[in-house]
C-alpha cells in the first residue's frame, strides 16, 4: 500500500474528541465527517445519562450521518445505579480527568477509592474507563506536566489489579513507559494516541500557544516510542485524537492568571494527518487499524461498510481558519500540506 496513490479506509473512528456545546458545536461537530471519520467517541462535560442522551440527540441534529458514542464525566455524584441506567440507554464509557479524583490528606495522592463502587458496576455492565493519565502538578513532589504521565503508572496499574475485567483505555499516551506499561499488562487495558502526538516533542509548543495541549508532548524518544508501536501494529493502541477545540483567541492569549487553552485541533484534517504522519515513519500499510479496526475491536463497534478514499496531492494547504457566524476555530498544520486529501 505504501506508495500508492490512493488508499481506502473502513469506516474511520476517532475514540476521543471534544465536540462541545452550544454554537461552537455547531462549528466543529461537522468537522469529525469533513476530517474522513465516521465514528466519534465523545469526551464529557456530561454528568449523567439523561444528558448524554439529550447531548446525544443535540450532535445528532447537527450531523446525523456519524455515529456518536456516549460518556460520562467521573465524578462524586455518579452513583453504581447510575451506571447500570447508563448502560442500558447505551453509553459507553466514563471519563476520569485527574481534577475529578479525591486528594488522600497524606502525601497528596491520587485515590480512586471512593469510585471503587462505580468501577464495580461498570466492570459488571462492560463500561469502559477512560483515563486522562496525569497526576496533578506538585511542585513540592517535584510533579510537573513533564512527569505527571509517569506518575500516573502506578495507580493504572493498581486499578487494573484490582478490576481485572474492566476495560480500561489510558488517554491520549505521551511517553515511552506509558506504552511498556499498557503493552505489559493485559488485554482488557488499551491506549489511545493522537496525531498531534505523533508528530511533536516538547520544542514543538515550548512557545508555540497554538500546540500546547494537556498532556504536554514529551521528549524526542517518547515521540520515538510512539511511533514505534503504531508501526508495530500492536492492536491495544489506536487512534483517538484529544481534538480540543478553542476560540483563537483563548489559544493565542495568556496573562498571569489565566494560561493559554490547552487542545490542539485535528478533527477537520483528521485523516489525510493521520496518513501524512504514518507515512512519515513508515506505517502507513497500519492506516487502516490504526484509526478503524483496532479501536472498533477493543469498544465492539462493527466496522460498517463505508470506506472513505484518501488520494494523494500536492500544493493543496491546509485552512488557517474555519468559520461559522462569531465563532472560529484554526487547525493545527495550518497553512501546511499534507500531502493527502479526502475524496469521497
Ligand atoms: C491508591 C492509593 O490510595 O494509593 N489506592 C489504593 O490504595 N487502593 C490510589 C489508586 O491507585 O487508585
Ligand atoms: O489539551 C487538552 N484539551 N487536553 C485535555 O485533556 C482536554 C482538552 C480540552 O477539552 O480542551
Ligand atoms: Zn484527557
Ligand atoms: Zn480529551
Amino acid at each position: 500500500m505504501a506508495g500508492s496513490d490512493t488508499i481506502a479506509v473502513t469506516a474511520p473512528a476517532d475514540f476521543h474528541v471534544h465536540l462541545r456545546q452550544g454554537k461552537f458545536s455547531e462549528l466543529v461537530t461537522k468537522h469529525v465527517r469533513l476530517g474522513g471519520f465516521t465514528l466519534a467517541y465523545v469526551m464529557p462535560p456530561i454528568r449523567n445519562a439523561e444528558e448524554a442522551l439529550l447531548y446525544k440527540a443535540q450532535l445528532q441534529v447537527i450531523d446525523p450521518t456519524v455515529d456518536y458514542l456516549m460518556t460520562l464525566y467521573l465524578s462524586p455524584e455518579l452513583t453504581p445505579d447510575e451506571i447500570r441506567k447508563a448502560a442500558k440507554c447505551g453509553i459507553v464509557g466514563v471519563k476520569s480527568y485527574p481534577r475529578g479524583v479525591t486528594t488522600n490528606s497524606d502525601g497528596g495522592i491520587e485515590s480512586y477509592e471512593t469510585y471503587y463502587p462505580v468501577f464495580e458496576a461498570m466492570q459488571e455492565v462492560d463500561m469502559v474507563l477512560n483515563l486522562h493519565g496525569e497526576i496533578p502538578s506538585d511542585p513540592s513532589n517535584n510533579v510537573c506536566v513533564l512527569n505527571a504521565e509517569i506518575s500516573f503508572l502506578p495507580h493504572l496499574e493498581k486499578l487494573h489489579a484490582n478490576f481485572p475485567r474492566l476495560r480500561i483505555v489510558l488517554e491520549h499516551a505521551t511517553t515511552r513507559a506509558a506504552i511498556e506499561c499498557v503493552k505489559k499488562l493485559g488485554p482488557t487495558v488499551a491506549c489511545t494516541i493522537t496525531a498531534h502526538h505523533l508528530a511533536m516533542i516538547v520544542d514543538d509548543w515550548a512557545g508555540q500557544s497554538f500546540h500546547f495541549c494537556k498532556p504536554v508532548a514529551k521528549f524526542p524518544d517518547d515521540r520515538t516510542a510512539l511511533q514505534e508501536i503504531v508501526k508495530q501494529g500492536h492492536p491495544r493502541f489506536f487512534l483517538g485524537s484529544d481534538s480540543a477545540p478553542h476560540p483563537p483567541d483563548r489559544k493565542s492569549r495568556s496573562s498571569p492568571n489565566q494560561p493559554c487553552a490547552a487542545g490542539v485541533y485535528t478533527s477537520p484534517i483528521l485523516l489525510p494527518l493521520m496518513a501524512h504522519l504514518l507515512e512519515s515513519f513508515g506505517a502507513l500499510d497500519k492506516l487502516e487499524n490504526f484509526v478503524s479496526g483496532y479501536g472498533r475491536a477493543f469498544y465492539k463497534v462493527p466496522a460498517h461498510e463505508e470506506k472513505v478514499t484518501l488520494k494523494r496531492v500536492s500544493g493543496k494547504l491546509v485552512s488557517n481558519q474555519w468559520s461559522l457566524g462569531e465563532e472560529s476555530v484554526v487547525p493545527f498544520y495550518a497553512g501546511k500540506d499534507l500531502g493527502w486529501e479526502i475524496v469521497s
